[in-house]
């Protein structure tokens, strides 16, 4: 059998032309299987004869009339992109130390940090979806998330527990400070949407988890009151 490689596929591989697609599609004749009907054969590699996309990245729509004009929905979808990368940062921060994390706070930290985790996921789907509302684009794949997000890259390597936890909160106070930067700008914009999902969602429950989080980094004797 022939080994396809990810380095030949693209040009290798043989995508049927637009016509030829179409056709292909529609075909109704008996196949050679004997059964009438469409074409069971999928149709692969299509992006390769593909048209312009859809809607370019960075532009918005006023497909949806939700009553704000061109300008407003421009700066959100630039605010809540910027907001979305460094919510996906936070959020696999969040599993790479609940992966690797170490030491007397083990159980707690893990099962904490999976914890966040989940509610940085849900914080992500609905900051993507406010931002296909307004017309825009969402930031989505991991290498264009890391080329937007404004949180420090951590290392691959296994950190201490208080490493972990500096990094953590240093990641909240970045998101905290555009929420409150952004929330600003949304009410004054009249975008109430937006200034609505940043505070109620986004913001609260950034500082709900740097409540819990702050905790395990208070130096404090564990056995003896003071
Ligand atoms: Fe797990």
């Amino acid at each position: 059998m022939a080994k396809t490689t990810a380095k030949n596929a693209p040009a290798a591989a043989a995508a049927p032309k637009a016509s030829a697609a179409k056709k292909a599609a529609s075909a109704t004749a008996p196949a050679a299987n004997g059964q009438s009907g469409p074409s069971v054969q999928p149709i692969l590699n299509q992006q390769f004869n593909a048209p312009a996309a859809l809607q370019k990245y960075g532009t918005v729509s006023q497909r949806l009339p939700i009553g704000l004009d061109t300008q407003v929905r421009q700066e959100s979808v630039e605010m809540l992109n910027q907001m979305l990368a460094d919510t996906c940062s936070i959020r696999d921060m969040y599993k790479k130390h609940h992966w690797q994390v170490v030491g007397p706070t083990f159980y707690q930290l893990h099962l904490l940090y999976d914890k966040h985790y989940e509610e940085q996921d849900a914080l992500i789907d609905m900051i993507a979806e406010r931002i296909q509302i307004l017309g825009g684009v969402a930031v989505a794949m991991a290498a264009d998330i890391a080329e937007v997000t404004s949180i420090p890259r951590p290392p691959r390597d296994r950190e201490e527990a208080p490493i972990q936890v500096s990094r953590l909160l240093e990641a909240h106070q970045i998101i905290l400070k555009n929420c409150h930067e952004f929330a600003k700008r949304a009410d004054e914009s009249g975008d109430d949407g937006t200034n609505d999902l940043i505070v109620s969602n986004v913001l609260r429950t950034n500082e709900m988890q740097v409540w819990f989080v702050s905790e395990h980094v208070v130096d404090t004797p564990l056995a003896r009151a003071e």
